[in-house]
């Protein structure tokens, strides 16, 4: 297998003959950290259009497979674009032309004939694993350092006795409707997670059960994520053009407003 076209692996047919796509893959292969990776190029035919992306790369592994080679590791779970592992940059855009997961992104997006450049997500603080997955427990550090309500066990509260304005309750249902994905790091020029923070940091910071911890939440959200490697926010948009939640810029401008007045009352992260 080789980065040239005219030595590139052909691998086989999914639909009738002469009705699918012709494609020119050429995909980030990395054993593991350690080993420098490179672009290989790999030769499909007859995709069908419908087929996911996820779908489109079953069916190279299965190929590569068939030929005796090692299949391609990506990340993926659901494949309804709800749970946040799945993603690669496609021709240099965070899950590829449409504003969505990579899973819930179809192949009628591309043409016969295409070529496809498919890499992981890049920066320091998603680490490579192999190929295209990579290591993002840094965001589940992220919500360890402050993500979280405490609420006393027992009988659930009667579910009016605590009553939210629409407005709250709209804008953190929004806010909590980040997957994780990792997408707006990979597309901001950064590598800052900054929307991820503020998403996680709002959904809870708008509701009154979020109230008693909202102060060290964000201060300790944002320490970790320093620590963590990811660069600082300036304001792009990339990561909300690239978000397939669609979660805002104005997001990012709350948690900087906590994040002023909980310094201001005080609050400090832990060490
Ligand atoms: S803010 Fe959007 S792009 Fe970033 S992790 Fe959440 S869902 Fe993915
Ligand atoms: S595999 Fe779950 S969101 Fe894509």
């Amino acid at each position: 297998m080789t980065a040239t076209r005219e030595d590139a692996t052909h691998v086989g047919s999914t639909v009738e003959p002469g009705r699918g796509m012709h494609l020119t893959l050429r995909v980030w292969r990395q054993p593991n950290p350690s080993v420098k990776g490179k672009m290989v190029t790999y030769e499909l035919d007859d995709i069908s259009p419908d087929m996911s992306f996820l779908e489109m790369l079953d069916v190279l592994n299965e190929h590569i497979i068939m030929e005796g080679g090692d299949p391609v590791s990506f990340d993926h779970d659901c494949r309804e674009g709800i749970c946040g592992m799945c993603g690669v940059m496609i021709n240099g855009m965070a899950h590829g032309p449409e504003q969505t997961t990579t899973c819930q992104l179809h192949m009628r997006s591309f043409k016969d004939g295409d070529t496809i450049d498919i890499e992981p997500w890049r920066a320091t603080a998603f680490p490579v694993i192999k190929d295209l997955a990579v290591d993002r427990r840094a965001f589940d550090r992220i919500i360890q350092a402050g993500g979280y309500i405490s609420a006393p066990t027992g009988t659930a509260p009667e579910a009016h006795s605590v009553p939210v304005p629409k407005k709250d309750a709209d804008a953190a249902f929004d806010a909590a409707t980040c997957i994780g994905c990792g997408a707006c790091v990979a597309a901001c020029p950064n590598a800052s997670s900054m929307l991820f923070t503020a998403a996680k940091v709002s959904h809870l910071g708008l509701l009154p059960q979020g109230q008693p911890e909202r102060n060290d939440r964000v201060v300790n959200m944002v320490a970790q994520q320093d620590r963590e490697g990811f660069g600082g926010c300036t304001n792009i948009g990339e990561c909300s053009a690239a978000c397939p939640k669609g979660i805002s810029m104005e997001t990012i401008s709350r948690l900087n407003h906590d994040l002023l007045g909980a310094l201001r009352a005080g609050a400090r992260p832990k060490s």
